[in-house]
């Protein structure tokens, strides 16, 4: 049983994380990580203080650096990284971001080898690989989150769209989490009807459009990154871990041979359970989701090349 979650990184997407997984009690412990004194000891302190008033046993702590503190944990959440501001590609965060994931990434390691590894930071695909790259684990133990954020995101306009209960909506989307993500209305449905018989194809197109810039509406907004939907998507898939559930989300996974790639991160669905990725489901995609995929695809690598190409991870 996994009985302490780390969490890197005590921003608004860390604290939410951290949040998120003491209220659904499936730790003992979560390590909240900053390098910044006292602001992870005071938000972690916060958070442990509801634990009397919102029912909940797990230990929420907060350290400064201190990486001895996150000494066996089970999951690892990279969150670090600084956020994307207005008028900033998720590209141009690379190079600062990367060395940052590096770091924390050897640091984690070293007191948790055995850890799952999950990537919130962006440019999220290529953060995850930046991750994989320097635990030099297994490809199930690494893998990042967005795809949960961005299907959420999805459902929630459907949801508003259609007056429904978000519950209702069964949704799937693939590739890199930025502009050029796919969501599939072939593969969204509610309660089992498929979207397209209840939507049209206008309005369905307004929303997939919106999904697809959904970070970016929320920075446009707020002046910076979104926390709770990112924060409760990271903490969802780390209690699929704890839990062992088996359930699919759509992760962002490494690809050797599925969907014709190699060699990459990117959002595909994946079962999730105790040993991080199960199994990459693979689904048939007609040629115009193939044409999208690649587009993402193609947009993923040329980031993941300049990262290769700033010889930042060995
Ligand atoms: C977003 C950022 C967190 O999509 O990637 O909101």
């Amino acid at each position: 049983m996994i009985k302490k979650i780390t969490v890197i990184g005590a921003g608004n997407v860390g604290a939410t994380v951290a949040n998120v997984v003491a209220h659904k009690d499936i730790a003992n412990e979560v390590i909240l990580l900053d390098i910044k004194k006292g602001i992870a000891e005071g938000k972690a302190l916060d958070i442990w203080q509801s634990s009397a008033i919102n029912n909940f046993n797990t230990r929420v702590k907060g350290v400064t650096n201190d990486y001895l503190a996150t000494k066996g944990s089970g999951i690892i959440i990279i969150t670090s990284g600084i956020p994307r501001k207005p008028g900033m590609s998720r590209a141009d965060l690379i190079k600062t971001n990367a060395g940052i994931v590096k770091e924390v990434t050897e640091k984690s390691i070293k007191y948790s080898p055995d850890a799952i590894i999950i990537v919130v930071a962006n440019p999220l695909d290529v953060m995850t690989y930046a991750a994989f790259k320097t635990a030099k684990k297994l490809k199930n133990k690494v893998f990042g989150m967005a795809g949960t954020l961005d299907t959420g995101r999805y459902k929630a306009f459907l949801a508003e769209a259609l007056d429904i209960s978000p519950k209702c909506i069964n949704a799937l989307l693939l590739g890199g989490h930025g502009d050029t993500m796919v969501p599939l209305p072939r593969f969204t449905s509610v309660a089992g009807v498929p979207i397209t018989q209840l939507l049209g194809k206008d309005e369905l197109d307004k929303i997939v459009n919106r999904t697809r810039k959904g970070g970016g509406e929320l920075v446009g907004l707020m002046g910076t990154s979104a926390w709770y939907a990112p924060g409760a998507a990271a903490a969802q898939l780390a209690e699929a871990i704890v839990d062992d559930e088996k359930r699919i989300f759509p992760v962002c996974a490494y690809l050797e041979g599925e969907y014709g790639h190699n060699d990459i991160y990117i959002g595909v669905p994946a079962v999730i359970g105790r040993d991080g990725i199960h199994e990459i489901i693979q689904i048939e995609m007609n040629e115009d989701e193939k044409a999208l995929f690649e587009e993402s695809a193609k947009s993923v690598r040329e980031v993941m090349n300049t990262l290769d190409d700033m010889n930042i991870i060995d």
